[in-house]
């Protein structure tokens, strides 16, 4: 194709480096300042159809379900919907109750993953109504949906999904917004998510810049042979995709948990040798998850705080600092230096980043 690697070392590099691009062009054209909402043409959903949802359901497999809890968390903030995401290789063997105005999101980079491809096509037989967030113009699950939103990610090499993940959380934003706009979300509050989806791009740049030193990190804690990674609420889908993306390309062991967990059973884990890294966004739970890091640290446990708040001295042993934008988007923010960290990380061992071992960029085995 003519998607070259160009100065870049890999494909991985070059994709989370394009992602302020990539998040910029998914936003183009759909944003509505005036009257603080998103259009996204392609749900072919009218006020009064979006108006009848009642429930909305995400899913995908690997990090495309995790991109689907942090949207099933915004649906249910900003349009006080209930929703949540679930594994397509799960919900394809269940027999789920599929109920008709419940709002179905197929998710997926490559269009082409063959448990998603099933659940989407055992909803439709059931009668659910599904809407696809794919990457791949034309491909299976884009077809089966016939509806839906696509990322504009741009074409993804790498084994390890960056940007795509990341456009599957902005259009989610989107989606979200939209759902909140025909309820009970003000005209004041989208207009401030409006603008707070376009400071994304700057912002990514911003943690972009911080690239050498989250190298650093990554350097310092090579040696580890597992790490847990920790997060609450808004920062537990952010905790499952740092750890999955360590997986895929370093194969150092990395387990996520939610903080407030971690005292029912794994802090038992917790010594010198497990680092943990925290996401620990300035927001209404800091104080709950300084309070974690203190768990960790009284075990002896190394502790990379992942953060845009003003930490007490010394609290953590590595710093990795994200910009402040408005709370329900840091997963976003979030994400990106987890994924530098798993790159600089991988590289550091010599692994192959692209195509790690044992996996396919798209999986189409049952
Ligand atoms: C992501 O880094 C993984 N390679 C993997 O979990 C992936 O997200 C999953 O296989 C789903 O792929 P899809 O988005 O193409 O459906």
């Amino acid at each position: 194709s003519d998607y070259q690697l160009g100065e870049y070392a890999n494909f991985m590099h070059k994709e989370i480096r394009e992602q302020p691009e990539a998040v910029r062009r998914t936003l183009a054209g759909r944003l509505d300042e005036r009257f603080g909402t998103a259009r996204l043409g392609g749900l072919n959903l009218d006020p009064r159809a979006m108006r009848g949802i009642r429930r909305v359901k995400f899913i995908g497999c690997g990090s495309a379900y995790y991109a689907g809890q942090i949207g099933a968390n915004l649906v249910e903030e900003w349009a006080r919907l209930p929703a949540d995401a679930e594994p397509a290789s799960e919900l394809r063997y269940r027999n789920p109750v599929v109920e008709e105005d419940t709002l179905y999101v197929a998710v997926s980079q490559s269009g082409e993953t063959a448990d998603t491809l099933a659940a989407v096509q055992e909803l439709c037989r059931k009668g659910g109504r599904v809407i696809g967030a794919v990457n791949s113009v034309g491909s299976a699950i884009a077809r089966a949906c016939g509806s839906g939103v696509f990322l504009h990610a741009g074409p993804e090499v790498s084994v390890a999904s960056t940007k795509a993940y990341t456009n599957m959380v902005v259009c989610f934003a989107m989606l979200a917004l939209s759902l909140g706009r025909v309820r009970d979300l003000s005209v004041s509050d989208g207009a401030r998510i409006v603008e707070a989806l376009q400071s994304l791009p700057d912002h990514i740049t911003a943690v972009l810049s911080g690239e050498n030193t989250i190298s650093e990190v990554a350097k310092e804690h090579s040696n580890a042979e597992r790490m847990f990674f920790v997060g609450r609420v808004r920062g537990w889908p952010v905790a499952r995709e740092g750890a999955q993306k360590l997986k895929e390309i370093s194969y150092v062991h990395a387990e996520a948990y939610q903080a407030g967990e971690l005292k029912h059973g794994p802090l038992a884990l917790i010594d010198p040798a497990m680092p943990s890294v925290v996401v620990v966004p300035d927001d209404e739970l800091l104080a709950k998850n300084i309070a974690t890091i203190e768990q960790i640290k009284a075990r002896g446990g190394p502790v990379i705080a992942v953060t845009n708040a003003e930490l007490p001295e010394g609290l953590a042993d590595s710093l990795i600092r994200v910009p402040r934008g408005e709370p329900e988007l840091d997963p976003i923010l979030f994400t990106v230096p987890l994924q530098l960290f798993a790159y600089h990380l991988a590289r550091h061992l010599g692994r192959d980043i692209d195509k790690p071992r044992n996996l396919a960029k798209s999986v189409t085995v049952e």
